[in-house]
């Protein structure tokens, strides 16, 4: 099966396998390979539109190539740039969001400063995300989706989890199997367990798991008891049903929430970002790399330059991430976001916290004119995370209309991020220097942050909006 090929790939793709432009547009996709490395390299499936390949051995190694360090790097395929060292990585991300901005026509952007993940790139992972499944031979397992399929490949020793997620997954796993607890299989609607979402604080080691099933029943109480007793650090283990076709994690309702039944302890973890305390419970956006999150928020909210009468508006807030983080500046703060759960726990934390900001609940795009009403006539400073498709349609357009003295736009997907940045720039904002944050070490995903400036962004203001007293629901 397969043959052997000598390439040398000229690029990255977006999902961090190096790229052979083939004739008539069919490429080669080449996992573990190197743009500009010669390479012997496997061809394990050729198919109608592309061929992939895995590297084996190169004549002349890249001066950047290191060995993985991790067993599972092939079979997982999680960590696609980890046979890079750090300095090839940077370059690696830089290349992929040069590409998306030029593919936009976006050359004359400049690509900033690069923030390495304070903490390192092992064990930088507060939140993993494992499947139930069989293993090729038929055996029950816990571990990740393999390298393009979907059978299961146990990662005990996961070098980018925590230490506490890596004794939390392999108690899964081990105890999945004594309970006799099926894998869950949407085709036939047969089993039971089909992933867990397992997340860490890092300021309190406090562990949080959502266990995601095709139904409920009596041994996955079982089953949260026994993960309890031997991961102490575990403080709440909760039940999410998704029995919906597709590979989807959640089951969302039409308000985007993610039902969760108890199963054990409490429905929430804190953790601290630049001296702020977060709740996040079942369900919750929260950032994957706490260290990386704080250089992140410093950046963005230096970078809009905020000044005491400074209105600042957080778009795709979360449980209040960059809202929180400028009330604590002492700045006038709202955020919206579409998640009531995340909405109730970001105006605990602003309770909690003794600061003062305001949470709306619901889709951007609709909520924007209020917010415009809310500001009465002020121009505010804007902060948008938006999911990785980017901003919805007419966002843009609503969005210039509260004219922003300056964007933050934080993105973690640079196609989308190039898209909509060209639609700003058609709207005469100017566009800065894009910087690049590595909140997930050894994949070709990349953290970016850019400033918009509008018009005449530090003219004088009337005050901010009147503070409105939030009180915790
Ligand atoms: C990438 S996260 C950013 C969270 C936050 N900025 C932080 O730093 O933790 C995106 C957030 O946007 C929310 N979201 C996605 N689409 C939305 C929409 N159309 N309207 C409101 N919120 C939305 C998600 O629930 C998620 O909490």
């Amino acid at each position: 099966m397969g043959q052997d090929v000598r390439v040398t790939p000229e690029s990255w793709t977006a999902r961090g396998e190096a790229r052979v432009r083939g004739a008539s547009g069919r490429d080669l996709l080449v996992f573990g390979g190197i743009p500009g490395e010669p390479a012997d390299v496997w061809v394990q499936h050729s198919g109608q539109h592309q061929a992939l390949g895995l590297w084996r051995s190169s004549p002349t190694p890249h001066e950047h190539r290191v060995e993985p360090p991790c067993d599972r790097y092939t079979p997982c395929g999680g960590c696609p740039l980890m046979h890079l060292d750090q300095p090839g990585q940077e370059r690696a991300r830089r290349a992929l969001v040069r590409a998306a901005l030029d593919g936009e026509g976006l050359d004359d952007v400049t690509l900033g400063a690069w923030h390495a993940s304070p903490d390192g790139e092992d064990a930088f992972r507060h939140v993993v995300k494992v499947g139930a499944g069989y293993s090729d031979h038929g055996h029950v397992r816990v571990g990740a989706w393999g390298r393009r399929s979907r059978s299961i490949v146990p990662i005990p020793k996961c070098p980018v989890a925590t230490p506490t997620l890596r004794r939390a997954m392999s108690s899964i796993a081990h105890h999945v199997i004594e309970l006799g607890i099926k894998p869950y299989d949407p085709e036939s609607d047969r089993g039971v367990l089909r992933a867990v979402v397992a997340r860490q604080s890092r300021s309190s080691g406090e562990v949080l798991l959502t266990l995601v099933v095709g139904r409920r029943v009596r041994a996955l109480v079982d089953l949260a008891e026994a993960l309890a007793q031997d991961v102490t650090e575990v403080v709440g283990v909760w039940a999410h049903v998704n029995d919906d076709p597709g590979n989807a994690i959640y089951s969302r309702d039409e308000d985007g929430a993610v039902g969760v039944r108890p199963l054990l302890g409490r429905s929430w973890i804190e953790d601290v970002l630049n001296g702020v305390s977060y709740r996040i419970g079942p369900g919750d956006f929260f950032q994957t790399n706490p260290s990386v999150a704080e250089v992140l928020y410093r950046r963005t909210l230096d970078g809009l330059k905020l000044v005491s009468d400074s209105a600042f508006v957080d778009l795709y807030a979360g449980v209040g991430g960059l809202a929180l983080q400028a009330a604590s500046r002492g700045v006038w703060s709202m955020g919206v976001e579409g998640l009531e759960g995340a909405v109730l726990r970001a105006r605990d934390a602003a309770h909690r916290n003794e600061l003062t900001a305001e949470f709306v609940c619901g889709d951007v795009g609709a909520l924007l004119p209020d917010v415009k009403r809310r500001l009465a006539g002020r121009r505010p400073m804007v902060a948008i995370n938006p999911a990785r498709r980017g901003l919805e349609e007419g966002v843009v357009e609503r969005l210039i209309d509260l004219e922003p003295r300056r964007i933050a736009y934080i993105s973690c997907n640079p196609r989308a991020l190039a898209h909509d940045l060209a639609s700003f720039r058609a709207h005469g904002y100017q566009i800065g220097e894009v910087e690049l944050f590595d909140m997930f070490p050894n994949t070709a995903h990349v953290e970016t942050l850019v400033v918009l400036t509008g018009e005449d962004p530090d003219a004088p203001t009337r005050r901010a909006p009147k503070r409105r007293v939030v009180r915790a629901r």
